[in-house]
């Protein structure tokens, strides 16, 4: 059997197009359109790449989108004086800011400085504890995340009662999917096991998932022979594993043996073009959803 691919460069399309529709109707009736600021210290290759394209989102969404650029050697007390001019500002209704930050900068103090309410990567940990006790509490949802639930949602894989296995602890992925997981409501209600580098038998765990989430950052960390026949398989892994000669672009791997784990899983996310474009989206979606609060 070939497993059935969920594309998340199509779903995520499918979930912009509904945003810009959403902000089509805010902006007929209230004249207002949602605003994100995005902060990006210094020039790190990959922070530009991944800002411009927040950036180039927001601008086709029809956001009010301020890109603030501030060098390298901005003093800390300067960008908690930016954040705050932000938490204050009417019109911003979503404050980000890139990572990593220069050495010289506590990027704790920064972004337990960022209003909770326009916090809308979820990093604060007033959003972490939100998230925890869950259902009304709960004001945005960590973008990678929420991400893999509208994957998981949106193929069709029934939640409810399933064996959901995450591999991997992170305080962004691994952490705040398996709790959001094992919440009541609609997307979740699973029974969650959290796998990491501690636990003793990571196959036996991954063979009993109906859904299993693998966010480790190690390349074919998942065997073929751990998938369970039928499951839903979401690759969160990003693994540069070489260039191609050719174009000058790396290779990308996940942290699961694809092309053998696909005859075997009942669904999949391929990568690059699975959970990868779903993250932009879910910051769009959050900063959205506080523009509508606010109103
Ligand atoms: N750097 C890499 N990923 C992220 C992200 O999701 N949010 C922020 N703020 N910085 C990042």
């Amino acid at each position: 059997m070939t497993a059935e691919l969920i594309s998340g460069t199509e779903i995520s399309k499918a979930i912009l197009e509904e945003i810009k529709q959403e902000v089509n109707e805010m902006k007929d009736k209230t004249g207002k359109v949602p605003g994100l600021v995005t902060i990006l210290v210094g020039e790190n290759p990959a922070s530009i790449s991944y800002v411009t394209l927040k950036v180039r989102t927001a601008l086709n969404l029809g956001f009010n989108e301020i890109q603030d650029n501030q060098p390298e050697d901005i003093s800390q007390e300067d960008l908690l004086a930016l954040i705050d001019k932000y938490n204050n500002d009417p019109e911003i209704n979503g404050i980000l800011v890139q990572l990593p930050l220069p050495k010289h900068i506590d990027d704790k103090k920064v972004l337990n400085a960022i209003d909770p309410d326009k916090d809308v990567d979820a990093f604060h940990p007033v959003n972490v504890g939100r998230l925890m006790i869950g259902g009304d509490e709960v004001r945005f949802l960590p973008c990678t995340p929420a991400g893999i639930q509208e994957l998981i949602v949106r193929s069709g894989t029934e939640t409810k009662g399933a064996e959901v296995v995450v591999v991997g602890r992170s305080n962004i992925v691994g952490k705040p999917i398996a709790m959001m997981m094992a919440q009541k409501g609609v997307g979740a209600n699973s029974t969650v096991t959290i796998v990491h580098t501690g636990t003793q038998d990571l196959a036996t765990h991954c063979k009993r998932a109906d859904i299993l989430v693998v966010a480790a950052g190690v390349p074919n960390l998942v065997k073929p022979e751990w998938i369970k026949p039928g499951s839903t398989v979401i690759d969160v892994g990003v693994n540069r594993i070489g260039k191609n000669e050719k174009t000058g672009k790396a290779i990308l791997r996940g942290d699961v043996d694809f092309a053998k784990a696909k005859e075997i899983a009942g669904k999949i996310t391929p990568v690059p073009g699975g959970v990868g474009p779903m993250t932009i989206c879910m910051l769009m979606r959050n900063t959205l959803r506080s523009a509508q609060r606010s109103m």
